[in-house]
């Protein structure tokens, strides 16, 4: 006999259907007002099918709001100097709001000076460090993508934050570092202690047991086990990987940071992988382009 599952999906599809369609308004808006549709680009490099399933992702959701969506590529083995170049037309074209390029990319080229080289104003991906300090500073810009729809997430839930134990797996510049900067700030959500544990973190399970909000961004799959988690507590997963899986048809099946089946029973909240985080993130882009664009 199974046991009945007492958890609640922190369902990234649902959520995002709703910010969606906050969004389109506020889009038309801008049309009827401005004469302006909001215009997002997207750079792919190379051809890593998972990077062109996420720029397909956010190219498709540009549509779904009303958006002008351009998507530019470029083979693998564009030179540095190529690519700063093309930035370079990008952050100088009136006609685009904001744009990202997508990582990874190729060895060769230096993602730091890439990411540095977008102007801070067309920087939608809140990667540049101008808008990561105006984060710490509680200072309006654009917020990290995939930490901003972890909130938005939350919010929407109306999961409790403030006073809460907030653990964040993982120290990424991209995701676990600015999670746990959003997660401490004196807003709602926010308001939560949080200890951002990472490789070098001695007895993480004794930590990770200890959270009320627990955020795995470690890129581990299933590393997160039922041991692991605080009966009752909110868990968020960051991770998505795909995974050999001989019982499946398709001989793999995708999975995140968290082991989902062994872990969900025990949580309050729980985000499904997939369709948790990951669409969230591409609804955050989507924020911030229309912040741009307004
Ligand atoms: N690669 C994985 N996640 C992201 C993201 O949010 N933005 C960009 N530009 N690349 C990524």
């Amino acid at each position: 006999m199974t046991t009945p599952a007492t958890y609640r999906e922190l369902n990234g599809v649902d959520c995002g259907k709703a910010v969606r369609a906050r969004i389109a308004e506020a889009a038309a808006q801008v049309k009827s007002k401005r004469g302006h549709v909001p215009h997002l680009a997207a750079v792919l490099v190379g051809d890593d099918p998972a990077s062109q399933t996420y720029v397909g992702s956010k190219v498709k959701a540009c549509e779904e709001v009303g958006f002008r969506s351009t998507l530019v590529r470029r083979p693998a083995d564009i030179s540095e100097a190529a690519l700063l170049e093309l930035v370079d037309q990008l952050n100088n074209d009136p006609a685009v709001d904001g744009f990202i390029v997508q990582l990874p990319l190729p060895k060769h080229i230096n993602e730091e000076r890439v990411t540095l080289a977008i102007a801070p104003g067309k920087d939608v991906d809140g990667f540049h460090p101008q808008n990561l300090g105006r984060m710490m500073l509680g200072l309006p810009g654009y917020l990290p993508a995939t930490p901003n729809g972890i909130v938005e997430l939350l919010k929407h839930y109306q999961v409790p934050t403030e006073g809460k134990h907030c653990v964040v797996v993982g120290r990424s510049n991209i995701v676990g570092t600015p999670m746990a900067i959003l997660m401490s700030r004196n807003t709602s959500p926010g308001n939560c202690t949080v200890t951002l544990a990472h490789s070098r973190t001695k007895d993480l399970p004794a930590i990770t047991r200890q959270a009320d909000i627990l955020i795995v961004a470690i890129g581990k799959p299933n590393f997160i086990t039922a041991g692991m988690v605080k009966p009752g507590a909110v868990v968020v997963d960051v991770g998505i990987h795909r995974v050999d899986d001989a019982t499946r048809k398709k001989g793999y099946c995708i999975c995140g940071d968290v082991d989902f089946d062994a872990v969900a029973p025990a949580c309050a909240w729980i985000t499904p992988v997939p369709g948790g985080v990951g669409p969230m993130t591409v609804t955050s882009l989507l924020l911030n382009t229309l912040k741009a664009a307004s």
